[in-house]
C-alpha cells in the first residue's frame, strides 16, 4: 500500500522489503512524503549502508558518511539502535560507536574538539542485520500515526496509519457511501473522509526535520502551499455510528480536530439498526476484539452476526472488516472473497474483504 502511495506521489525505482520502502528523491521529497503518506510510520533518510561484522567496521563506515553535510555544529543528536541476528548484537555499544563515529567525523572536519548538543533535534538510528549496518536520520518525529486531530481516544482505537490503509485497500469510490457502524473514536470515518477531499494528512502537524538548518525551508513551504491546493471540495457520504454516546463524543471531537466534522455523519446507534437507502456502499469497520479489552466473548460474536445479518441486507454493498476473531467467516455467515493478514500493534488480525 506504501509503494501504490509513493507511486501515486510520482516515485519510482522503489524497492519494497518487508516493513519498508526504499526510493531516491530530491531534498523536496521529504516535506512531500512526511505530508502526504498516510499509511508510511516514518520517514528515514539513509545514510550508509556497509558490511559491519565487527566494532572497526561500524566506526568506519559510520566515519565516511559526509556528516557535516548532514548535521549543524550544534545538532541535537539521539543514536538509538537495533540489531537482528548479527555480531554485534550490544545495541548501546554499537549507538555508543555510532556516535563516536560522527562525533570523530565533525571534529577533522570543524577543526574542533567539543560540540553544544543545544539545537534541532536529529534522531539517528543504526540497525544492523545479518551483519548489514544501515544508518538512518529520522525526519518525521513523532510517527506519522500522530495526524495532529487526535485528543481522545476510545477502548481499542485503530492506529491512524492502519485505518487509513484500510480504506486505500478497500478501494472506496467517492461516489459511494462509506459506512463505520462500530465507529468507535472514529478513526477509520475521519481517515476515510480526509481520503475523499484529497487533505494531506500532515498538514496539520509539525516535523523534526522542518526545525533542521541543513535543509531549505522552502521545501516545506512550497510542500504545504501545494497539499492546501490539492484539497478537493468533493461530496460524499461517510457514515459513522457506534452503540457508545460516550464514544461517540469523542469521535465527534476527533472529526472537529480534523477539520472533516461536516463530512461525516454520525449517529448513536446498535449495530443491529444500521441500514442504507445508498447504492453499492462500503461497510469498513473493526468489530471488537474480544479477549484484548476483557470483552465477553459472547457479546462479540453477537456483534459479528449482527454485521453478517446487516450484510446480508445491503444487496450491491462491500465490506470489509479486521477482525481478530478466529471464527469471523462462521458468524457473518460467508466466506470472505479475500483475507489479508494484518497486525494490529502485536495483535494478529485478518482483514476480511466480501466485494460486491
Ligand atoms: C474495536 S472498537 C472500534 C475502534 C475504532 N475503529 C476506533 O478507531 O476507535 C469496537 C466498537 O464497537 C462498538 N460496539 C460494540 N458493540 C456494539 C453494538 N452492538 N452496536 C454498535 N456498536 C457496538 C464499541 O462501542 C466500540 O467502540
Amino acid at each position: 500500500m506504501l509503494a501504490h502511495e509513493l507511486r501515486v506521489l510520482g516515485y519510482t525505482h522503489l524497492s519494497t522489503e518487508n516493513g519498508r520502502v526504499s526510493f531516491q528523491g530530491p531534498a523536496s521529497a521529504i516535506a512531500e512524503c512526511n505530508l502526504w503518506l498516510r499509511t508510511a510510520d516514518r520517514v528515514l533518510i539513509t545514510m550508509a549502508r556497509f558490511p559491519a561484522h565487527d566494532f572497526e567496521e561500524l566506526f568506519q563506515g559510520t566515519l565516511a558518511v559526509q556528516w557535516e553535510e548532514h548535521l549543524p555544529l550544534n545538532a541535537n543528536m539521539h543514536v538509538l539502535g537495533k540489531s537482528v541476528k548479527s555480531k554485534l548484537h550490544s545495541v548501546p555499544a554499537c549507538q555508543s560507536i555510532v556516535k563516536k563515529a560522527i562525533v570523530e567525523a565533525m571534529k577533522r572536519k570543524h577543526r574542533r574538539n567539543r560540540f553544544e548538543e543545544s539545537g534541532a533535534e536529529y534522531r539517528i538510528e543504526v540497525s544492523l542485520l545479518k551483519d548489514i549496518a544501515t544508518i538512518t536520520m529520522d525526519t518525521s518525529g513523532h510517527g506519522l500515526h500522530k495526524r495532529g486531530y487526535r485528543r481522545e481516544a476510545g477502548n481499542a482505537p485503530l492506529k491512524e496509519t492502519l485505518a487509513a490503509g484500510l480504506v486505500l485497500l478497500s478501494r472506496w469510490r467517492q461516489d459511494s457511501p462509506l459506512a463505520d457502524p462500530l465507529c468507535g473514536s472514529g478513526t477509520i470515518p475521519i481517515e476515510a473522509a480526509m481520503i475523499g477531499r484529497n487533505r494531506a494528512p500532515g498538514l496539520r502537524r509539525d516535523f523534526a526535520a522542518e526545525k533542521w538548518p541543513t535543509l531549505p525551508a522552502h521545501i516545506w513551504s512550497d510542500a504545504r502551499e501545494q497539499a492546501k491546493a490539492a484539497e478537493r471540495g468533493d461530496r460524499f457520504t461517510v457514515l459513522a455510528s457506534d452503540i457508545d454516546e460516550k464514544v461517540l463524543r469523542v469521535a465527534r471531537q476527533n472529526a472537529r480536530a480534523a477539520g472533516v466534522q461536516d463530512l461525516i455523519r454520525f449517529e448513536q446507534k446498535e449495530i443491529a439498526q444500521f441500514h442504507s437507502h445508498g447504492k453499492k456502499g462500503f461497510i469498513i469497520c473493526n468489530p471488537p476484539y474480544g479477549e484484548r479489552m476483557g470483552e465477553d466473548p459472547q457479546v462479540v460474536e453477537e456483534v459479528c452476526r449482527a454485521l453478517g445479518t446487516v450484510y446480508s441486507g445491503l444487496d450491491d454493498w462491500s465490506l470489509f472488516a479486521l477482525s481478530a476473531y478466529p471464527h469471523f467467516e462462521r458468524l457473518i455467515g460467508r466466506k470472505a472473497d479475500r483475507r489479508r493478514k494484518l497486525y494490529n500493534g502485536n495483535i494478529l488480525c485478518y482483514y476480511y474483504q466480501y466485494r460486491r
